[in-house]
């Protein structure tokens, strides 16, 4: 079966048509920047875009940076807060032929990763990690989802965890690798010390980046890059829409 899947990252909003029973990509991915104020009318449009960019007639996955609970969002870290408590399924119901279905950007990032790449037959707890312009968590007992986890807003130092050490954070404060990644392990050490995971997955933009940093992280658990990269996102929020009685 193939699904358009789409990433709506705080910065860019990227698709591709995805092949669900292999999770490759049918056709080179298209990224268009996160419309600013991120409002549900100027991201609808963007997924217009999309559509009309492959001309998709079928189904649509979209993973979305935000708690989604009975198809409401419940939070807006990096989008218009005008997102709160919308119905996104109605809404996008409304606006599009297409089915389209909505998962937590993370989470959509780990059914990929869990199902053909790094996480891939694991056995025990698996905690995928999406650093970017915030930071997403999916949580995963052997194949098992538990949804909407929002590790990324731990406390740390009095902060909230992506305030300190996404890469949003590390551009804007002109980090060095060394101390972005300490401020990172420090993340880690604390998802560690509360939930004793496996294997961690670097998801997001950072899956690319990690011989800049792997270095300096400190844990017991096995760390590894998404094997997809930042396309994560696209291809599980793509599978999502047909597993997504299970997740
Ligand atoms: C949101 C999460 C999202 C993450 C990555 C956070 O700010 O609260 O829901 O998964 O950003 O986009």
């Amino acid at each position: 079966m193939q699904v358009l899947g789409i990433d709506i990252g705080g910065s860019g909003i990227k698709g591709a048509p995805v092949d669900c029973t292999t999770g490759k990509l049918l056709d080179e991915r298209l990224r268009i920047e996160t419309p600013l104020p991120a409002t549900p009318i100027a991201i609808f449009k963007t997924i217009h875009k999309l559509i009309n960019h492959f001309k998709w007639t079928g189904n649509i996955g979209c993973g979305f940076p935000a708690v989604i609970t009975d198809n409401i969002v419940r939070t807006a870290s990096n989008i218009d807060k005008k997102w709160i408590g919308k119905n996104i399924s109605k809404i996008g119901g409304k606006k599009f032929q297409n089915e389209i279905h909505f998962i937590n950007d993370a989470d959509a990032a780990g059914i990929a990763e869990m199902k053909f790449g790094s996480g891939a037959n694991s056995s025990g707890l698996t905690i995928l990690i999406t650093v970017g312009t915030g930071i997403g968590t999916a949580l995963f007992y052997k194949d098992k989802l538990i949804p909407n986890t929002e590790l990324g807003h731990l406390i740390l130092n009095g902060k909230i965890a992506e305030h300190f050490a996404s890469d949003a954070v590390r551009k804007k404060e002109n980090l060095s690798w060394k101390k972005w990644a300490l401020r990172f392990n420090h993340y880690l050490n604390e998802i560690e010390r509360l939930l004793w995971p496996d294997q961690i997955i670097i998801g997001g933009g950072m899956s690319k980046k990690t011989n800049k940093f792997l270095k300096y992280i400190d844990v017991r658990a096995k760390v590894l890059p998404a094997s997809f990269k930042n396309e994560a996102g696209i291809i599980g929020a793509a599978l999502a829409v047909n597993n997504f009685k299970l997740v």
